[in-house]
C-alpha cells in the first residue's frame, strides 16, 4: 500500500516503479527525440548534444525530474522544496529550486498576475525545468500554478515520468491566518488585484502524484514521504 499522502496508482505505474537501486536511464534519449519533434519552424534545426542526459544521469547517480510543488501562496510551497532540496542534496544528488517569488525579480519580472500572465509565467518554468533535466538536475519549482490547464501542459510537454506534481495542500482559512508576507491582509483591503484564493481562482490538481497537507503534517514528515516517492520510483537510490 502506498504511504499516506502518496498515490499508490503513481507509484505502482511510475517509470522507474519497477527500480530499486540505481536510476533508470535512457529518458535523455526520450528528451531529445521529443524536442526534436516539437520544433515547428523548418528553419530551426535541433542540434542533438553530445553529451546526453542519459549520460548526465548515469554520471550522477539518480534520475533528472520535475518535482512540481502546486498550492496557494503560503501553503508552504518554498519551505518544503527547499527542504526536500536540502536533503537530496545532503544524498548528492543534482538539485535546484526554481522559486515563484525569485524567479519574478528576473525571467519573468516583465509578467504580472493577470490569467495570461500567469500561463507565460507558468509555459517559462516548465521549459526551464525542462532544460534542468536535460542538464541532468533534480528540478523543483515552487509556483502558485493555479491553473490545472497550464501545470498539464507542461505535463504534457515532458517525457513521461518527469513531472511530478506535488500538490501543497492547505486551506485558504490557514493560509490566510499564516500570512507570512501579509499580502493577504492587503489582498482583502483591495491593495493587490486579482489575489489567487481572493479575487483569482486555485484549481486543485485532480490527480497529483503526491498531496503534502501542510497543516497537519511536518516539514521533516513530509521531507520522508517525497523521498521515499523518489526511491519508489527509480529517481534515486
Ligand atoms: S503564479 O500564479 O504565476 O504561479 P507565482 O508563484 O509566480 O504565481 O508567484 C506567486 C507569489 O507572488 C506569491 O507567493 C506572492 O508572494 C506574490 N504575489 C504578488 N501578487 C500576487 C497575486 N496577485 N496573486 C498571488 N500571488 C501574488
Amino acid at each position: 500500500m502506498a504511504p499516506p499522502g502518496l498515490s499508490s496508482h503513481s507509484i505502482l505505474t511510475g517509470s522507474g516503479a519497477a527500480a530499486s537501486g540505481l536510476p533508470v536511464l535512457g529518458a535523455g534519449e526520450q528528451v531529445s527525440q521529443f524536442q526534436e519533434v516539437t520544433v515547428n519552424n523548418p528553419n530551426v534545426v535541433w542540434q542533438k548534444p553530445v553529451v546526453s542526459r542519459a549520460m548526465r544521469e548515469q554520471r550522477n547517480g539518480h534520475r533528472a525530474v520535475t518535482l512540481w510543488f502546486t498550492g496557494l501562496s503560503g501553503a508552504g510551497k518554498s519551505t518544503l522544496s527547499h527542504a526536500l532540496e536540502e536533503r537530496l542534496f545532503s544524498m548528492g544528488c543534482n538539485t535546484f529550486v526554481f522559486d515563484g517569488d525569485n524567479i519574478r525579480h528576473g525571467l519573468c519580472k516583465d509578467l504580472g498576475f493577470s490569467e495570461h500572465d500567469r500561463t507565460e509565467n507558468i509555459r517559462r518554468i516548465g521549459e526551464v525545468a525542462k532544460l534542468a533535466n536535460a542538464a541532468g538536475t533534480i528540478a523543483l519549482t515552487a509556483f502558485i500554478s493555479p491553473f490545472r490547464r497550464d501545470r498539464d501542459l507542461v505535463r504534457a510537454s515532458m517525457p513521461e515520468g518527469d513531472f511530478i506534481e506535488v500538490y501543497v495542500k492547505c486551506s485558504l482559512e490557514d493560509c490566510e491566518q499564516r500570512d507570512v508576507k501579509g499580502l493577504y491582509k492587503k489582498a482583502r483591503a483591495g491593495q493587490i488585484p486579482d489575489f489567487t484564493g481572493i479575487s483569482s481562482p486555485y484549481e486543485a490538481p485532480e490527480n497529483p502524484e503526491v498531496i503534502i497537507e501542510t497543516a497537519k503534517q511536518g516539514i521533516e514528515e513530509s521531507v520522508d514521504l517525497l523521498v521515499a516517492f523518489c526511491r519508489a520510483r527509480g529517481i534515486v537510490a
